[in-house]
């Protein structure tokens, strides 16, 4: 399969940046809201029909380059005995980690079946078109294990955990990557051909202390989709100067968040690791010209390297115009890049 996207993850140069946005099979969609009229997200997720169409919708309404898995990174936690709910408000579990409970931890494989039939589905339908796989990154998995109130956004109980017990927290994090250890190498054997890790909460802690005691977790998860064949995306987001511990032993793209510059994070990055990013997602709540103006800067990066997979810092916001959106797509296809 020819893929501008597969082609420039592997490191071909091709003829303009390939583009996909975090969160593009969501609630910015107007079919997406649709579906939404009839179904609950997770029964959604849970339903290969449905999780494979929400899938492919993207390609469709935006014109992106790639499709992204829809699911959640909170499977895991729910594989591993905590009961997941989405509440209008978020998720969270009933019975979420608390200091002394983490002993009902125990990994049941067969609870990710479901997800396993859902990407065979989505590969049946989707003809060209790539289809990324994703779990989330220990840190970020380990602290939403804590979340029993979906109200409580800060993860200010998971953290004083981590900081109060240091050696159960890493056992915890240590059987999160077991988990997703098995999560992934099925997730390839399914039928996906990009893997991204999503690390989101990195920056909350410092970023020595995440190379210490948790990179190396990330690394085995992320190195397991390699050693199948399949590429690989690290987002670590808000990781900052940790960025230079970022090698080709790692991954093969770093996902940029919206913080830095990509000429910054270009020199603080493995030259053998290409860049994905980095959008602000607000730009979308600005005029159509100011979106342009925006993009021009970005597209001197563009011009320079093109070892580079356009996306966003991070998800969109639901509220905002999807056809600024498709605007974007249709410029990032029809400029000259010079290449
Ligand atoms: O990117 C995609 O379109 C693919 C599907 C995807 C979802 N969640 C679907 C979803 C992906 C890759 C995720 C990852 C995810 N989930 C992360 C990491 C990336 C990030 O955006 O930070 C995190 C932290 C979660 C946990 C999660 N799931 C939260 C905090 C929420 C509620 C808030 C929100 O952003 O909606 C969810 C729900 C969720 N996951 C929705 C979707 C489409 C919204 C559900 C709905 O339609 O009501």
């Amino acid at each position: 399969m020819s893929s501008i996207f597969l082609d420039t993850i592997k490191g071909k140069s091709c003829s303009r940046p390939p583009v996909w946005f975090m969160r593009q099979a969501g609630r910015i969609l107007p079919s997406y809201r649709k579906l939404k009229e009839n179904h609950h997200f997770y029964d959604m997720m849970k339903d290969p029909e449905l999780a494979s169409e929400v899938t492919l919708l993207p390609i469709n309404d935006l014109g992106v380059d790639s499709a992204i898995l829809f699911s959640d990174i909170l499977v895991i936690p729910d594989a591993l005995g905590l009961e997941l709910i989405f509440t209008k408000n978020g998720p969270k579990f009933t019975n979420a980690l608390s200091e002394g409970s983490h002993n009902q931890l125990d990994f049941v494989p067969q609870k990710l079946d479901y997800i396993y039939t859902n990407i065979k589905k989505t590969v049946e339908k989707k003809k060209d078109t790539p289809l990324i796989g994703f779990c989330g990154g220990p840190l970020t998995t380990f602290l939403f294990m804590f979340r029993g109130d979906e109200t409580q956004k800060s993860f200010k109980d998971a953290i004083k955990f981590f900081y109060n017990n240091r050696k159960e927290s890493v056992k915890i994090i240590e059987l999160i990557t077991e988990a997703s250890i098995d999560y992934v190498k099925n997730q390839v054997k399914s039928g996906i051909e990009c893997f991204q890790l999503f690390e989101t909460y990195c920056g909350s802690i410092p970023y020595d202390l995440y190379e210490e005691l948790i990179l190396p977790y990330s690394k085995k998860i992320l190195n397991t989709a390699k050693e199948l064949g399949c590429s690989t995306i690290f987002f670590p987001k808000d990781f900052s100067l940790g960025l230079k511990s970022i090698n080709n032993e790692i991954c093969d793209f770093v996902s940029i968040d919206w913080t830095m510059k990509l000429d910054d994070a270009r020199n603080l990055v493995d030259d053998k690791v290409g860049l994905q990013g980095n959008m602000d997602p607000r730009i979308f709540y600005y005029s159509e010209p100011e979106i342009k103006n925006y993009l021009e800067t970005l597209s001197n990066f563009g011009k320079k390297n093109h070892d580079w997979v356009f996306n966003l810092g991070h998800g969109f916001l639901p509220d905002i115009d999807y056809k600024k959106v498709q605007n974007v797509v249709n410029w990032i296809k029809t400029k000259n890049w010079g290449r």
